[in-house]
């Protein structure tokens, strides 16, 4: 099977997670994408969704998926996402598509995050692929100093600029042994807006797709 099959398999796996009757928070990348085409064939369950990206917002109107403002929406039973990278204890490193603050905003309101990927994307240890950090532009550089600090080597995403208005810093080099102090110590920069590990709130359900089928890991 190739990367796309598997990453169509695990989307369609994700359906069972849909609950019926109401608004799903739907994530951002290749793996997003195939679960919003999914959920363009049961969209007569649900009353619509709520987007973590223009491009997915995009994508789920295409579908003919209503799409609501988070801030009109105070319950979001579960929200499917992708990873880049996800460990045993499903803490995650996100945003390779530059989506990772409205993602996060979206997963802290949903109960439920269900982790969607190609088995591929579960690591021992995270760190190899760079931990996205969105940044404030003005504060690039003093941000950059800072997780150089930490000893990464950040890269700023050429020509790229977040839905937010923000710009990108990938940082290499990183091994993340403790991703929840991490987290917490890259978002104290001044200048951070987030970054890309999802530790503190991780998934609760992982789906991951190999070649002998879906994976299913819970928190423990
Ligand atoms: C988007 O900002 C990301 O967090 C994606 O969810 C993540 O990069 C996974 O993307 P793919 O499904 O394209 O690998």
């Amino acid at each position: 099977m190739t990367q796309d099959e598997l990453k169509q398999a695990v989307a369609k796996a994700a359906i069972e997670y849909v609950v019926p009757g109401a608004i799903i928070g739907v994530g951002t990348g290749s793996t997003a994408n195939y679960f919003i085409d999914e959920l363009g064939r049961i969209k007569d369950r649900i009353p619509g969704a709520v987007a973590s990206s223009e491009a997915t917002a995009k994508r789920l109107a295409g579908h003919g998926i209503k799409v609501l403002d988070l801030n009109d929406v105070s319950d979001i039973p579960v929200y499917v996402d992708g990873a880049d990278e996800i460990d045993a204890g499903l803490a995650m490193i996100k945003g390779g598509g530059g989506a990772l603050t409205r993602e996060k905003i979206v997963a802290a309101v949903a109960r439920k995050f269900v982790c969607i990927a190609d088995a591929s994307k579960l690591v021992q240890t995270m760190g190899k692929f760079p931990l996205p950090v969105e940044v404030i532009p003005m504060a690039r550089a003093h941000v950059a100093r800072e997780l150089a600090k930490l000893g990464g080597e950040p890269v700023l995403r050429p020509g790229f600029t977040t839905d937010n208005g923000n710009l990108i810093l990938d940082v290499k080099g990183l091994s993340i042994t403790d991703p929840q102090a991490l987290e917490t110590r890259i978002n104290a920069i001044v200048g951070v807006v987030t970054n890309g590990l999802f530790a503190l709130r991780g998934a609760d359900v992982a789906l991951l797709a190999g070649t002998e089928g879906v994976k299913t890991l819970k928190r423990a």
